[in-house]
């Protein structure tokens, strides 16, 4: 990896990032933030390019070794292991190539390039895909990629009192992600799910890159959202408009991806009580009331802000399920910035078992190559957001299997 030219200053803002505490860190605040924070002098960036200089803040630290607040990268010079968990994945991910041998012999490779969207960031030593060279479905150059081709920099765009979303109206007073964001008002606006950019979006320093034509999706994240899995499930209340918003670059794809996706496909009663009632391989045993797993999320099928922040808000161990007018998502089986698989699905989709003799099947542990697919168990682990194995069956199967029982 590069040092990053602008060294200086990035221990500078990570002293101070580290030293604050999660509620008194405020920079975007849904809108624009301190033009210093991304800026030199406007429009000179901090960062070799836009993807940089969001990585100044959004990569952890040296030496931050769990989860934590808003870090969406590991560097891998001080880790082996991917740490962070927020819901949209850890870039670090695109960082790790395994190989394994077959049983038959043949070499076998899970490249780091394709676990999730190659964000170019030169300082951080992330680059462009080299083998799409355009969005799968879509016509967006993978050159061009970036943090800045989904998150808009400066938050212009912002989720109005009507609910309508758009570049002007009245300011951004504050964050439009939490359950604690205010509601907009005929005075007030607030920022848009994760700054996410709408129609008509098309950044000025990358080129070729076609306009949104969809407005952000409508969901809420708890305040605490970057944290291990292991005893409480990090719940994104999604609501609508992701697969449509995932569609801006992605509109086309063929028909060997033909599962359905969007506000159409709606679970039905029959999915819904096979969700609800799946607890593991085997076991069909689960209620409604506790049936929630963030490893298989659905969106609530509505742009309810009151619904969305009260079940974002929720501390409840366990969670509900769907009642059947829910529907499938892009995220219901992808991440969206990356994961510990190929195409950044959330779980393994090429091995018929997850978790093999009650263990995380790895390379350390003597399980087959079939299923381990070069990673350790604790990289397998990780991608299950450091769930213990043992919450799944002794032989646990692909997680389609919460909404089709067919294991
Ligand atoms: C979170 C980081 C961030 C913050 C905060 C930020 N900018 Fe930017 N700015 C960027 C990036 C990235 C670009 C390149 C945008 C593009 O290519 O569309 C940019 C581009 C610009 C440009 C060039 C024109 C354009 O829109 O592309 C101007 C002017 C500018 N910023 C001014 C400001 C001012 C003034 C502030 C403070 C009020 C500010 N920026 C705050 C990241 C930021
Ligand atoms: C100077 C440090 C800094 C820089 C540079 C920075 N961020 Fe952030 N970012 C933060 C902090 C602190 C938070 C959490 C508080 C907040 O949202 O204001 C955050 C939160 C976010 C969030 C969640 C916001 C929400 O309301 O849900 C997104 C998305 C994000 N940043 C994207 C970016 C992108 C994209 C860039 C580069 C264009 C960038 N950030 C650059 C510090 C930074
Ligand atoms: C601004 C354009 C853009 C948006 C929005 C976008 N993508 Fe992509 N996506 C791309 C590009 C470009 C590539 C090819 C480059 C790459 O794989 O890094 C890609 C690749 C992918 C891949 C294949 C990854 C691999 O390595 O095999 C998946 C899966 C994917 N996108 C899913 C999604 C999902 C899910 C969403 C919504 C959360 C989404 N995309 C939103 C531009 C986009
Ligand atoms: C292909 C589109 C895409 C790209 C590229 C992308 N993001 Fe995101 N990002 C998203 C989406 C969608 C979410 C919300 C995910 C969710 O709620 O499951 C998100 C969430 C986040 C969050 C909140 C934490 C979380 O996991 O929800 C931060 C911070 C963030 N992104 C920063 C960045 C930075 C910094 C970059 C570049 C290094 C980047 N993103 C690149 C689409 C993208
Ligand atoms: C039911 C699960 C499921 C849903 C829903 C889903 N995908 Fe996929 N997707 C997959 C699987 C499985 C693969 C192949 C994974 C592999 O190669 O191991 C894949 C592959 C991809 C690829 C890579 C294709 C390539 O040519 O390399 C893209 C891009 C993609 N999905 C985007 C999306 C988008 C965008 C949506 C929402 C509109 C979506 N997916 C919804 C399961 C799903
Ligand atoms: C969140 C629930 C959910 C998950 C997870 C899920 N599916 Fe589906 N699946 C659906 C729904 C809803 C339909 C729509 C048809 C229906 O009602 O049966 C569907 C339809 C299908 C179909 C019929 C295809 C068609 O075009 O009608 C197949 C095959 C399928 N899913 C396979 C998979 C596979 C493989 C996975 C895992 C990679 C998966 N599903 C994960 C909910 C889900």
């Amino acid at each position: 990896m590069r040092i990053p030219r602008s060294c200086a200053f990035v221990l500078l803002v990570f002293s101070h990032v580290v030293a604050s505490t999660a509620s008194d860190e405020v920079f975007h605040n849904g809108g624009t933030g301190n033009c210093t924070g991304c800026h030199t002098t406007p429009p000179q960036l901090r960062g070799s390019d836009a993807g940089s200089t969001c990585l100044i803040c959004h990569q952890a630290p040296l030496g931050v070794a769990l989860p934590s607040k808003y870090f969406i990268a590991t560097d891998v010079g001080s880790f082996s292991i991917c740490v962070q968990l927020p819901p949209a994945g850890d870039f670090c991910w695109l960082k790790k190539t395994y190989k394994w041998s077959t049983s038959r012999g043949a070499t076998e490779f899970s490249r780091g390039e394709r676990h999730g969207h190659n964000i170019v960031a030169i300082d951080f030593g992330y680059e462009a895909d080299s083998t799409h060279s355009f969005s799968p479905g879509g016509n967006y150059p993978s050159s061009s990629l970036t943090c800045i081709s989904c998150h808009d920099p400066h938050g212009n765009y912002r989720r109005r009192a009507d609910g309508s979303i758009g570049t002007s109206g009245p300011p951004v007073v504050a964050s439009g992600s939490y359950p604690d964001s205010p509601d907009p008002t005929a005075s007030a606006s607030v920022g848009t799910y994760r700054l996410l950019c709408g129609r008509g979006y098309q950044p000025n320093s990358l080129p070729g890159t076609p306009p949104m034509a969809s407005d952000p999706p409508a969901a809420i994240a708890p305040r605490v959202f970057n944290r291990s899995e292991n005893a409480y499930a990090t719940r994104v209340a999604y609501g609508s408009g992701m697969s449509e918003w995932c569609s801006n670059c992605h509109a086309q794809l063929n028909s060997s991806h033909s599962h359905p996706s969007g506000a159409s496909a709606v679970l039905s009663e029959g999915i819904a009580s096979n969700y609800n009632s799946y607890v593991r391989s085997g076991d069909l045993s689960g209620q409604r009331e506790r049936s929630y797993n963030s490893m298989v999320p659905y969106e609530l099928n509505t742009r309810d802000y009151a619904v969305l922040k009260s079940i974002a808000a929720s501390a409840d161990l366990k969670q509900s399920g769907p009642a059947g007018k829910e529907n499938v998502m892009c995220l219901s089986c992808h991440r969206a910035h990356a994961s510990g698989w190929d195409a950044s699905t959330r779980w393994n989709m090429q091995s018929t078992y997850l978790v093999y003799e009650g263990t995380y099947p790895g390379t350390d542990n003597g399980a087959p190559v079939e299923y381990s697919l070069g990673r350790l168990s604790s990289e397998i682990q990780q991608t299950f957001y450091d769930r213990r194995a043992t919450d799944f069956a002794t032989f646990q199967r692909s997680l389609c299997n919460k909404c089709h029982l067919r294991d």
